[in-house]
């Protein structure tokens, strides 16, 4: 699909299936969904782009790889996308966050936003907004036009699941926008939930209802 990356990598839908699974405990799903991150978070960072600079090893000067620009940021969709934030904070520790309080209305399934804190200059970062469930869209499509709004130029969607008809309606919204996600399953129930799924993502870290 066009602008949609799968990561099919075996030990990501390993730990995926564990996932799915409802008798799955929450300290294991959280556990899981960092772990799981740390996997997205490498091939979502596949392609930055490298420059060199110049160091002494031990026995020769050698201009090294090291990331070129600014330091990323990571941009966490309240509250489920923090699931995914502390994974990647484990690998890239120098990001930058923003936090979009977003939730979804359970009648109308339109976002709402209450909270909204990011770094300056994002129009000179890649930033990489997060979230398990790309289900409806409605959450992702906001905040990414919140974060254009304050200048963000360069923008990738991280997620765990995908609903055909979120990523469609994502991709409209966004074409300039790339999606990595872990599977595209079959599609959405009535209630928006992605099936088959994983249930709510937010309440299986948290262990609410
Ligand atoms: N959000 C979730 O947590 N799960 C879904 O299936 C859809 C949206």
């Amino acid at each position: 699909m066009q602008g949609v990356t799968v990561i099919d990598h075996p030990l990501v839908q390993h730990k995926l299936t564990i996932m799915r699974n409802k008798e799955t405990s929450t300290a294991s799903f959280r556990r899981l969904l960092r772990e799981i991150s740390t996997l997205l978070c490498y091939e979502v960072t596949r392609s930055l782009d490298l420059t060199t600079m110049r160091i002494d090893t031990p026995l020769a000067t050698i201009d090294s790889p090291t990331l070129e620009g600014k330091k990323l940021v990571f941009a966490s969709i309240l509250r489920a996308g923090n699931g995914l934030l502390e994974g990647m904070l484990d690998l890239v520790p120098a990001a930058r966050v923003a936090h979009i309080g977003i939730y979804r209305d359970h009648e109308t399934l339109q976002p709402v936003e209450y909270y909204f804190k990011a770094p300056e200059n994002l129009a000179d970062r890649l930033v990489i907004v997060v979230d398990p469930m790309l289900a409806t869209a409605n959450s992702a499509i906001a905040a990414i036009e919140k974060l254009k709004q304050r200048g963000a130029r360069n923008i990738r969607f991280l997620c765990l699941l995908a609903a055909p008809e979120g990523i469609e309606r994502f991709r409209a919204a966004h074409p300039d926008v790339e999606v990595f996600t872990a599977s595209i399953d079959s599609h959405l129930n009535e209630k928006g939930y992605i099936v088959p799924g994983l249930g709510d993502a937010g309440d299986r870290m948290y262990g609410t209802k």
